[in-house]
């Protein structure tokens, strides 16, 4: 996601990433293992690294969704070792490395701005808002690749009915948190903190947009966003907001920071389009994380029938 111009992209960024993973992966588990050694530390120990460390905490109740996928979830260790999550650096193996300086607990968040009933919610309220739900969608990121994750969460429209919107809201703005001490790439430049997404009311109120508070039957590992984050399966992964402090309802658009960062490159509505091209690269296909060939890229990352009433008369070449 880092702005380059075209000429300082490699092809290998994007092809040969899952070769690179499993050298990173080697590389991280050998030199962990070495110090962990040199420290004393037994076996058990050793396999859990740096912010997996913690042991994760089973969800109950999770009812199946009708809305999950059939295709086979991309492996844990993939859906949490590989991530994007700036807050913690740059690359993808930072945020499994160094999310474990994220407190997650107490956390609340505040649901303000055009609606009737404003509330600043704890987070153990929200486990329980509504029943929790397996729903097991395609992500896929902007820069090419794709995972496919059994989320655990509940519909955002859950939350969005308790606030009552008033006629004036018509945005909803998402905000990660901002703590330049928890979070270490908050100090650096590279985004202007914090990181804000933002929806049209009616994609915010569709039954696919998902408040996420778990993976694989566990709450959510830090890298991946805990304790809660957003989840919009139609559009790039960017738009899934994480670590999610504050939901606010607007009437004029907001500006999302990748926005704000590359506003020819990065639009509002961010959808999985195969056929519009990112200025520095095709959108046509994807690399599943785990497979080796590449596959297409479906329009609305194959939520079309869901979805693409959402956008009838709008040029999507233009409003990308
Ligand atoms: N949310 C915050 N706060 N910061 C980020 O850097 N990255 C986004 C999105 N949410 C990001 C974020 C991007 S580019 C992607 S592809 C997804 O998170 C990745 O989610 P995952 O790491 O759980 O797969």
């Amino acid at each position: 996601m880092l702005i380059k111009k075209p000429g300082d992209i490699k092809p290998s960024e994007i092809t040969d990433q899952q070769v690179y993973l499993e050298r990173r992966r080697f590389m991280g588990v050998a030199s962990r293992s070495l110090a962990a050694l040199a420290a004393g530390m037994t076996a058990p120990a050793l396999l859990a690294g740096s912010a997996d460390a913690e042991a994760a905490a089973k969800l109950s109740g999770i009812r199946k969704s009708a809305l999950s996928t059939g295709e086979k979830p991309t492996s844990y260790k993939d859906v949490t070792s590989y991530n994007n999550f700036y807050e913690f650096g740059t690359d993808k193996f930072s945020p499994a490395q160094q999310a474990g300086s994220l407190i997650t607990r107490p956390w609340t968040v505040s649901v303000e701005g055009e609606i009737k009933r404003p509330k600043v919610y704890d987070i153990d309220e929200l486990f329980k808002l509504s029943p929790l739900e397996e729903r097991i969608y395609r992500l896929r990121c902007v820069e090419g690749w794709s995972m496919v994750i059994p989320w655990v969460g509940f519909p955002l429209n859950e939350l969005i009915k308790r606030a009552e919107p008033t006629g004036n809201a018509k945005y909803v703005e998402f905000t990660t948190l901002h703590d330049p001490r928890q979070m270490p790439g908050q100090r650096s430049g590279v985004l202007d903190w914090p990181y804000v997404e933002a929806l049209r009311l009616d994609e915010a109120m569709h039954p696919l947009t998902l408040m996420a508070v778990g993976l694989y039957g566990e709450e959510l590992p830090k890298q991946n966003g805990a304790p809660i984050r957003l989840v919009v399966p139609w559009k790039y992964g960017f738009k899934s907001a994480k670590s999610i402090v504050r939901i606010r309802f607007v009437s004029n658009p907001p500006t999302s920071a990748w926005m704000k960062a590359g506003p020819g490159e990065y639009g509002f509505f961010a959808n999985v389009n195969p056929t519009v091209d990112h200025p520095r690269w095709s959108q046509a296909k994807e690399r599943r994380i785990g497979e080796i060939f590449k596959r297409d890229t479906l329009m609305f990352n194959g939520y079309g029938d869901q979805v693409a009433q959402l956008y009838s008369g709008i040029d999507l070449k233009k409003y990308f």
